[in-house]
């Protein structure tokens, strides 16, 4: 290396404030949407006899809009500040940069559009029809060229773990949209599966469980290895512990999309299999938790007065939960009476809302002062409220359901002794529902209020700021490869 004066390369963090922001804004259009059909499950006038607006129609886009809006722009985001940081280098690319966060965005918002028109492929998590299909692949391929292209061109001489677990999330996500989104197009508009029956089923809860276990989960651990050390200002716990947690999640994760096709025509041996490899992946999972939560040794004082770091640890717990829940729920007996219940959606958001969305609004509390050259949020009294509005939100959200969930699984179930009929219609276990679903529906007013007191807060600290220029010295030859 030259050994003449050192000169300056710049950051991209124009895309990384771009994606900051739209993040806070999709959270709050997904969130909302929750809101609104889980209040259409109580009152199914809120649906004002239009089409669009059923319940059938918006309850896909809000799982769009919560998974591709707003988890992934989180993800796409800091990922790309965290691959600059920690590579010492400015991204690949900045146009294919540009590109992915335009594209991104046009293909949320042809979601937008067409989910509420009905155009579907009706397959859960890949409902957007072909032409938007391409779309996603071509903006994903940009992101894939994004990311690596910038490992490659690394001034440091390892890679830090979180981008193998932002690069394992990436790769796996390019692998499963292709290979799920095979159609035969018949307009622009419809197009029906390549695969049939039985294996259409497989590949799908392939394709839809990895998405669970690479975007909700192993995208966000990279965050995690990120931004909880950084909060805490204490290296990560057990580096040897976050590799082999890596290879272990992503090597058993893979096997487990049977657990959701347990009593169906899949061969019953697809089925234990993915059954014992969900009960495994307990182990890998808890390492990552255990290895973010003792990040903190040493530093637990902190949680008592930083919000920040409340909302990354308490994320944590939340993971723990999920991810103990799910091996059990995948125990055949067990999903004989979880399957088709709350209790599925308890365990869901206990995932999304504990686990991603809190972990995700951590993570932005930190960095938007740091992209806007502020040192702190304007109101760190608003993150505190914030935090417990989320948290009351979320206890009561999943704590109705798996009442709810377990309740009617059993009345589902129960029996008159003296002539084995039923002794529950479906329609009085519907009815005896509805206070859980009442309480989740105010569980969910607790949290889009917290988002919009999130976005007012983002809105004074960028007001008071302007966009931050960060630099590193290089050596000059380095520098003129670089381009700023
Ligand atoms: C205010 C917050 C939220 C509320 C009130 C809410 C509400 C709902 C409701 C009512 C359903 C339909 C349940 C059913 O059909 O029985 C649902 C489904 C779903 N939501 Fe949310 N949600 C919220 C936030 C989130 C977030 C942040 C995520 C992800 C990051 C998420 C992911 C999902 C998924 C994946 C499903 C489909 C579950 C399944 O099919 O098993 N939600 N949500
Ligand atoms: C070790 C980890 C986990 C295992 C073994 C696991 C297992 C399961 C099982 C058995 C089901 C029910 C399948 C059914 O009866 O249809 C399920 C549903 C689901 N889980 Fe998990 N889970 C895990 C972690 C997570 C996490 C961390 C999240 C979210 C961040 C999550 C999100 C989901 C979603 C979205 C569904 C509903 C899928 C659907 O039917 O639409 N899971 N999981």
């Amino acid at each position: 290396m030259s050994q003449t004066s050192p000169q300056q390369i710049e950051y991209n963090l124009k895309v990384v404030r771009q994606f900051a922001i739209m993040t806070v804004i999709w959270g709050i259009i997904g969130m909302a949407l929750g809101v609104w059909i889980a209040a259409q499950l109580i009152w199914p006038e809120l649906n004002f006899d239009t089409p669009w607006l059923t319940y059938s129609r918006l309850r896909p886009l809000h799982t769009n809009a919560v998974i591709f809006a707003f988890g992934t722009s989180a993800l796409m985001g800091t990922s790309f500040y965290i691959v600059q940081k920690t590579c010492r280098t400015r991204l690949f690319s900045d146009k294919l940069a540009a590109f992915v966060f335009w594209s991104w965005q046009t293909v949320i918002v042809l979601a937008v559009i067409t989910l509420p028109l009905g155009l579907t492929s009706s397959k859960e998590y890949a409902e957007l029809e072909w032409p938007i299909d391409i779309l996603i692949a071509l903006s994903w391929i940009a992101y894939v060229m994004v990311f690596f292209g910038t490992l490659v061109k690394r001034r440091t001489s390892h890679i830090y773990v979180a981008n193998w677990f932002y690069g394992g999330f990436i790769i796996t996500i390019a692998v499963l949209h292709i290979v799920n989104s095979m159609v035969l197009p018949v307009s622009l508009t419809k197009s029906y599966s390549v695969y049939a029956g039985a294996v259409d089923a497989m590949v799908q809860w392939w394709y839809g469980h990895n998405a669970v276990g690479f975007l909700l989960t192993a995208g966000f651990l990279g965050m995690m290895y990120y931004f909880v050390p950084k909060q805490a200002e204490r290296p990560v716990y057990s580096y040897r512990l976050s590799v082999v947690h890596f290879w272990a999640l992503i090597g058993l994760y893979i096997w487990a999309g049977p657990h959701h096709l347990h009593y169906t025509a899949l061969p019953d041996w697809a089925q234990s299999l993915g059954m014992v490899m969900s009960v495994i992946l307990f182990v890998p999972s808890w390492g990552g938790m255990i290895n973010g939560i003792m990040t903190l040794s040493g530093a637990w004082h902190k949680l008592k007065t930083d919000p920040i770091l409340r909302f990354l640890i308490v994320s944590l717990s939340f993971y723990g939960m999920s991810t103990f829940e799910g091996p059990m729920m995948a125990i055949k007996s067990v999903n004989a009476l979880s399957h088709y219940t709350d209790w599925t959606i308890g365990h869901v958001h206990s995932g999304a809302l504990g686990w991603v969305a809190m972990i995700t609004i951590g993570s932005l509390y930190y960095l938007i002062p740091r992209l806007w050259g502020q040192t702190q949020m304007h109101s760190v009294r608003w993150i505190n409220i914030h935090f417990w509005l989320h948290t009351i939100g979320v206890v009561l959200y999943i704590v109705a359901l798996w009442i709810s969930g377990v309740m009617q699984g059993l009345m589902w179930r129960a029996v008159n002794a003296e002539d084995g009929t039923l002794t529950y219609s479906f329609v009085e276990s519907v009815e005896a529902s509805y206070p859980f679903w009442f309480i989740r529906f105010v569980g969910g007013l607790f949290i889009v209020t917290g988002m919009i007191l999130m976005a007012v807060n983002c809105y004074r600290t960028i007001r008071a700021g302007k966009p931050t220029v960060e630099t590193i010295n290089v050596a000059p030859r380095e520098a003129a490869t670089h381009s700023a």
